[in-house]
């Protein structure tokens, strides 16, 4: 009879074997903040600019998570708490791999940050509040999302009706309505290097 090991057979390739193959270190990089502070954006000039300095990397955010694997969940306190939490364990995987892995959602409490930090590991978490005002998002409101919170339509809408829990120590804080959006990826890439970088 097959045991469980036959099955599921071990992965024999460890994390580090992984990092050398590529030829560098992984980590996780969580992004915090409102809708509409620059998550995304900062995540995805971030992919790019890791990538053109050839490490490997993946943006999670909501176009690739809510859409699928997270596709049956809302915006109820539970909803948010589940879906940081596979965000976190499918994060793992990736970062488990070598690769440097980004991830881009509100996750507004301290107790939804602390459950995808735990999960992940704390050594491997470095996290970016965007810290842009309110204001200045409800301003932008790219989606229409604002406008629709504010007339009643939508409940639980984070900053308007909904809360967003400041991080008391995140590793970096970013205000896109003060900084471009290339400052503040320098800014990520000067305090993330040292930990992306594997030693020869
Ligand atoms: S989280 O709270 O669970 O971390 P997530 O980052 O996945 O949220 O999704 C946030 C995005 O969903 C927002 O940028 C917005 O486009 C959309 N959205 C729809 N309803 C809400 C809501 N009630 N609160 C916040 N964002 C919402």
């Amino acid at each position: 009879m097959m045991t469980q090991e036959n099955i599921y057979p071990v992965t024999t390739l460890s994390r580090a074997s992984r990092e050398e193959l590529l030829g560098q270190r992984s980590l996780m990089i969580w992004f915090t903040g409102l809708s509409g502070s620059g998550k995304s954006t900062l995540a995805l000039a971030l992919e790019e600019r890791l990538s053109r300095e050839g490490k490997i990397c993946r943006v999670l955010d909501g176009d690739n998570i809510r859409t699928g694997i997270n596709n049956n969940l809302g915006f109820s306190i539970e909803d948010r708490q589940e879906n940081i939490r596979r965000i976190a364990e499918v994060s793992k995987l990736f970062v488990d791999t070598g690769i440097i892995t980004i991830a881009a959602f509100i996750s507004p409490t301290r107790q939804i940050r602390a459950l995808a930090r735990d999960i992940i590991g704390a050594d491997d978490f470095f996290e970016i509040y965007v810290n842009t005002p309110l204001e200045v998002c409800e301003q932008r409101d790219v989606k229409g999302l604002y406008k629709k919170a504010r007339a009643g339509l939508i409940k639980e809408f984070t900053g308007i009706n909904s809360a967003f829990e400041e991080p008391e120590r995140a590793d970096l804080v970013i205000d896109t309505s003060k900084q471009s959006l290339e400052e503040s990826v320098d800014m990520i890439m000067k305090a993330i290097e040292s930990r992306i970088t594997k030693e020869k």
